[in-house]
């Protein structure tokens, strides 16, 4: 049975970000969607009409918790998901990566017993790393997510004092923490103390229908949330959402001395855009979009790929996750794929150091275009064939 340990972060957000600048680039690395998800028509409008109308307030300073109305507005949405908050209980962030950050440092101190999953983000398991509490890795499995069976031993043995979660559509895995154990995963962590801090970034591109949050049964008190509209609307508008939960007037004091709010502009013209009720119906395109994406490339990477590797069948979103064969130099193949201008995100980004793995890639069937994926994945299919 593994043991808590602490670790070195690897540091590979910076070098996927920087690669999403490369336009030579087949880049089936970057966890974003492709520009065609990003409503742009609707962005203008409402940017303009905000520019026209609400210009002092959008070019203003405003309260560090984000825009009351925005707020109003995603408490409902949120409701209607069956997540009970106030406006006083929630803060617009900076992204979802605020949100993250600024919960497991909160919660968390250095020491701590930290769970998070096997494969994880690996921005979680940066922060993570550079606080330097002792993560306690929990294994990701293809169907039904987190082994819930080795999560109730090893939280009754180690207590750890947070477990940061991707409940739906995890990333890299794509799995998602069925519905009947959401409820008991609270009771368990209830009884072991520890906190949960679900990131729901890719919660509304499930194609699961009636899939609740995590945080929807609970009132807060165990469950905290993060989610951002970066995979829905637009990265590029970072806004964010923390529903601290315990923490909610600690966590708007740390956003407010680090950032004093997040850009004023972009939540009153997220919150026109919201206004429209055009969100609802994007998303539709986007489930269908990223389905019509996964099942292309899932036919080419049975037609090219070696019969060894095994994609996980993600119910939504745009990323699969790839395993290989134990033995296959994975480093290799991602220096060949780069300098036949592929970039792949590979599997050893998503777990510590000292944990056993087994090869993997995680492709983003949204971002190229169709030719682009399928040309990228032939290319990798070559390159897998061959080493
Ligand atoms: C699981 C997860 N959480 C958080 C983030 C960060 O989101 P944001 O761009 O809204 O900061 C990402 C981005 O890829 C992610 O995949």
């Amino acid at each position: 049975m593994v043991s808590p340990y602490t670790f070195q972060p690897r540091g590979r957000l910076l070098d996927v970000m920087r690669q999403v600048g490369d336009p030579d680039l087949i880049n089936l690395a970057a966890g974003l969607p492709s520009v065609h998800c990003v409503p742009k028509a609707d962005l203008q409008e409402a940017f303009a009409a905000t520019l026209a109308e609400n210009a002092d307030e959008a070019l203003g300073y405003h309260v560090p918790d984000g825009d009351l109305r925005l707020r109003e507005l995603l408490v409902d949405r949120f409701r209607r998901r069956g997540i009970n908050t106030s406006v006083n209980q929630m803060v617009i962030t900076t992204g979802c990566s605020q949100a993250l950050h600024g919960m497991i440092r909160l919660i968390a101190k250095p020491g701590d017993v930290v769970a998070c999953e096997a494969p994880a983000y690996y921005s979680t398991l940066e922060i993570m790393g550079d606080l330097g509490v002792k993560v306690l890795p929990i294994p990701v499995r293809d169907g039904d997510g987190i082994d819930f069976e080795l999560t109730q031993t090893l939280f009754r043995r180690f207590r750890p004092r947070l477990f940061v979660l991707c409940s739906t559509l995890s990333n890299p895995s794509g799995a998602t923490v069925p519905n009947e154990i959401r409820k008991e995963l609270v009771e368990l962590c209830r009884k072991t103390g520890t906190r949960i801090l679900e990131d729901e970034i890719y919660g509304e591109l499930s194609e699961i229908p009636n899939l609740k949050p995590i945080r929807a049964y609970d009132d807060g008190s165990t469950v905290s949330y993060v989610t951002s509209f970066s995979k829905t609307v637009a990265p590029g508008l970072r806004v964010g959402v923390c529903l601290p939960g315990l923490d909610a007037n600690a966590f708007a004091l740390q956003k407010c001395q680090q950032d004093m709010h997040s850009a004023t502009l972009c939540e009153v013209a997220f919150r026109r855009y919201f206004e429209t009720g055009r969100f609802d119906i994007h998303l539709d395109f986007l489930r269908r979009l990223n389905r019509e994406r996964r099942e292309l490339a899932l036919r080419v990477i049975e037609e090219c790929f070696p019969t060894t590797a095994k994609v996980w069948r993600p119910a939504g979103g745009f990323l699969l996750w790839v395993q290989l064969p134990a033995n296959l130099k994975i480093k290799q193949v991602y220096r060949t794929a780069l300098t036949q201008k592929v970039a792949f995100c590979h599997g050893a980004a998503f777990f510590t150091s000292e944990e056993q793995q087994i090869p993997a890639m995680r492709l983003n069937c949204s971002r190229p275009s169709e030719d682009d994926l399928v040309t990228g994945l032939r290319i990798l299919g070559k390159i897998l064939e061959r080493d």
